[in-house]
C-alpha cells in the first residue's frame, strides 16, 4: 500500500442516517490500523469553511457503533455553494495538513465533493448515508435498512388499531424522489396498497383497489405513500378525496417523518459501514480518489462519483410485480 496521505478528514453532511456513526468509526480506526492520523470535522462542509476540527483516534469512537444520528453533526452548507467559501474550506484543511478527505452523505454530499477536487484536486472518497437508498452504485445505503425495520415496526402498530376499528390508514413515509422505502416497507408491513413515485398507479385504480380491498373482506387496509408519489394530491388531500368518493370508508392519516431517520441502527447497517470505512480509507491511501464505497451482490465495490450523483438508483421491477400479486 503507497502511503502518501497522513492525515483524513471525515465528515458526515445532509440528512442523519441511521449508521454514519459507524461509519465514522470505522474510518477512525482504519486509520490507526494504518498509522494515518484522522481528523474529524464538524457540520459536514460547513464544519469545513469554519476550520471546525478534532483529532479522533481508536478511542474517541468508543461506543458509537450502536448510536443514530451522527456525533460529528450534520448540516446542509449554502457557503459551500459558492467558491470563495469553499476556498475558505480548502485553507483550513491545508493549514490543518489533511491530504484526503471521506464525506459521508447523499448525492448532495457527493456533489459538494466532486466540486471540491475539480477545484483543488483535493482526494475524495464518498460512503453513500442517507435513509432513502436513492444511490446509484449502491444496493444499500447507510441507514436504509434500519429506517425500513422502523417503518415496519410502526405499520404492525397501526394495523392493531386499524383493524379494531375497520379503518382505513394512508401512512406516509419518507422518501424525496423515491419510493423504495414505502415499497420494500409497505411489502414486509402487508400493506393493501403501495404509492411510489416511480409507478403512477393513478387515482381511478387506487379507488377500484380499495373498493375490491372492502369487497373481498377485509376489515383494515393500509395504504403506504412514498412521500415523492406525484399521484397529484398530498397525503391529506388524498384522505378527503377517497372519503368523498368512498364513503364506506372510515380514513386516517400518518406521517412518520423523522422518526424514520432516528435510533439504534440494525446489525446489517452497522457491518455495511465497517466494511464501506475500511474501503474508503484504504482506496485513498492506494491512490484512488473521486469514487463511491458501496455494496452490489454483497461486494463492496466502487463507483465514481460523477456516475453515483447522475445515475438513477432504479426500483426493483420484480418487486413491484411481488407487490402486485400479493395485495390482492
Ligand atoms: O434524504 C433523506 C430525507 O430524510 C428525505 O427522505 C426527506 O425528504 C428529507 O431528508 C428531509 O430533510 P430535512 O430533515 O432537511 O427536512
Amino acid at each position: 500500500m503507497t502511503q502518501k496521505i497522513k492525515k483524513i478528514g471525515v465528515l458526515t453532511s445532509g440528512g442523519d442516517s441511521p449508521g454514519m456513526n459507524a461509519a465514522i468509526r470505522s474510518v477512525v480506526r482504519t486509520c490507526a490500523y494504518h498509522n494515518i492520523e484522522c481528523i474529524g470535522i464538524y457540520r459536514g462542509y460547513q464544519g469545513m469553511i469554519e476550520g471546525d476540527f478534532e483529532e479522533m483516534g481508536p478511542r474517541s469512537v468508543n461506543n458509537i457503533i450502536n448510536k443514530g444520528g451522527t456525533i460529528l453533526k450534520s448540516a446542509r452548507s449554502a457557503e459551500f455553494r459558492t467558491p470563495e467559501g469553499r476556498k475558505k474550506a480548502y485553507d483550513n484543511l491545508v493549514k490543518a495538513n489533511i491530504d484526503a478527505l471521506v464525506v459521508i452523505g447523499g448525492d448532495g454530499t457527493f456533489t459538494g465533493g466532486l466540486l471540491f477536487n475539480s477545484e483543488y484536486n483535493f482526494p475524495v472518497m464518498g460512503i453513500p448515508g442517507t435513509i432513502d437508498n436513492d444511490i446509484y452504485g449502491t444496493s444499500h445505503t447507510l441507514g436504509y435498512d434500519t429506517a425500513l425495520n422502523t417503518v415496519v415496526e410502526v405499520i404492525d402498530k397501526i394495523r392493531d388499531t386499524a383493524s379494531s376499528h375497520n379503518r382505513l390508514f394512508f401512512v406516509e413515509v419518507m422518501g424525496r424522489d423515491a419510493g423504495h422505502i414505502a415499497l420494500n416497507a409497505g411489502i414486509g408491513a402487508g400493506a393493501e396498497e403501495i404509492l411510489i413515485p416511480e409507478a403512477d398507479l393513478g387515482l381511478d385504480r387506487l379507488l377500484d383497489s380499495l373498493k375490491k380491498s372492502k369487497a373481498s373482506g377485509k376489515s383494515s387496509s393500509i395504504v403506504v405513500i412514498a412521500e415523492g408519489d406525484k399521484i397529484g394530491k398530498n397525503v391529506f388531500e388524498l384522505k378527503d378525496y377517497v372519503e368523498a368518493n368512498l364513503p364506506e370508508y372510515d380514513v386516517r392519516v400518518s406521517v412518520l417523518g423523522h422518526m424514520q431517520r432516528g435510533g439504534a441502527p440494525s446489525c446489517f447497517d452497522r457491518v455495511l459501514a465497517s466494511r464501506l470505512g475500511v474501503k474508503a480509507v484504504e482506496s485513498l491511501l492506494d491512490g484512488v480518489s473521486n469514487f463511491m464505497v458501496g455494496l452490489s451482490n454483497d461486494k463492496v465495490n466502487l463507483t465514481p462519483l460523477a456516475q453515483a450523483i447522475k445515475g438513477k438508483s432504479e426500483i426493483d421491477k420484480e418487486l413491484l410485480r411481488v407487490s402486485d400479486i400479493i395485495t390482492t
